[in-house]
C-alpha cells in the first residue's frame, strides 16, 4: 500500500541544513497497523507528511497504492489524498468558527459530499463517543474531545488509509487506550493505519514497528508483547488476544 524508498527531506535553516528524514525506507502492507516511535524532533511528523504526499521529498521515492507521488501533478496528488487518506494532524487543526459536526464535514466540501453525508458525520461522531457534543465549538472541547473530532474528520471520506500523528499525545492513559481501541477496531475492519507516537507502551498494538532517531528510521523485530496494565483499563492485552 505504501512504499517509501531511500527518502530524505532536508530543510535549510539559517546557516545550517536539517535532515529531518535521512534516507528512510518503510513498507506498509494493506491491513497493517504500523507504529512509528521516536522522541521529539526525530523527524516523525515530517515522515508522515512525506507518506501522505503533503511534503515533497528532497530525494528518494514514495509510492501510495502503486502511484509514485513524485510523478503526480499537484491536482492528481490532492485527489489521491482526498480519496484514500485520512490524516489526523498532531495539532488537531479544527476550525474554531465551526461546531464539531461542521468540522467533521470539512473534507466533504472537496470530495464525495452529497445526501447522507451529514448523517454519516453524526454516525462517526457517535463512534468516537461525541454524540452529545456535535454542536460544541472547539474552544469548548477538552483536548481529548478535540482529538476525537479530528479523528472523525479524518474518517468522513471513508479512507482506506488512516495516518495519525500523535493522536493520543497529552491524553490520560484511559482516554489514550480508548482511542487505541477505536484504532484497533478500525484496523480489524480492514483499515490500514500508520501512527506516530512517543509512547513505547503502545508497541503492542503494532503489526510492524519502526523507531525513528535523528532522521534515521529502523524496523524493530517483533513480536511486541503488551505490558502489564492495571485491571479495568480499556486495553489490557495484546491486539489479537480478544
Ligand atoms: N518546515 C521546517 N523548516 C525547518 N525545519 C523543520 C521544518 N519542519 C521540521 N523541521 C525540523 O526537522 C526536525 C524534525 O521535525 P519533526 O517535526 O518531523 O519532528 P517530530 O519527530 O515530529 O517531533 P515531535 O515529536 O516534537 O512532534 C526538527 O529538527 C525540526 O526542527
Ligand atoms: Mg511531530
Amino acid at each position: 500500500m505504501i512504499e517509501v524508498l531511500g527518502v530524505t527531506k532536508s530543510f535549510r535553516g539559517p546557516g545550517r541544513e536539517v535532515r529531518a528524514v535521512d534516507d528512510a525506507s518503510l513498507h506498509v502492507g494493506k491491513g497493517e497497523f504500523v507504529l512509528i516511535l521516536g522522541r521529539s524532533g526525530s523527524g516523525k511528523s515530517t515522515l508522515l507528511g512525506l507518506i501522505a504526499g503533503l511534503v515533497r521529498p528532497t530525494s528518494g521515492s514514495v509510492r501510495i497504492k502503486g502511484n509514485d507521488i513524485g510523478l503526480l501533478s499537484d491536482n492528481s496528488l490532492a485527489e489521491l489524498r482526498a480519496r484514500e487518506i485520512g490524516f489526523v494532524f498532531q495539532f488537531s487543526g479544527l476550525l474554531p468558527t465551526l461546531p464539531a459536526l461542521e468540522n467533521v464535514l470539512v473534507p466533504t466540501l472537496l470530495c464525495r459530499g452529497g445526501p447522507g453525508t451529514r448523517s454519516r458525520a453524526r454516525e462517526i461522531l457517535a463512534r468516537v463517543g461525541l454524540t452529545e457534543r456535535e454542536d460544541a465549538y472547539p474552544a469548548t472541547l477538552s483536548s481529548g474531545e478535540m482529538k476525537r473530532v479530528a479523528i472523525a474528520r479524518a474518517l468522513i471520506n471513508g479512507p482506506s488509509l488512516l495516518i495519525a500523528d500523535e493522536p493520543t499525545g497529552d491524553l490520560d492513559v484511559d482516554t489514550e487506550y480508548e482511542i487505541m481501541d477505536l484504532f484497533r477496531q478500525l484496523n480489524l475492519e480492514g483499515m490500514t493505519i500508520v501512527m506516530v507516537t512517543h509512547n513505547p507502551d503502545l508497541a503492542c498494538f503494532a503489526t510492524r514497528l519502526y523507531v525513528m532517531d535523528r532522521g534515521k528510521l529502523g524496523l524493530e523485530p517483533g513480536p511486541f508483547p503488551a505490558k502489564d496494565r492495571e485491571p479495568g483499563n480499556a486495553a489490557a492485552g495484546a491486539p489479537d488476544d480478544e
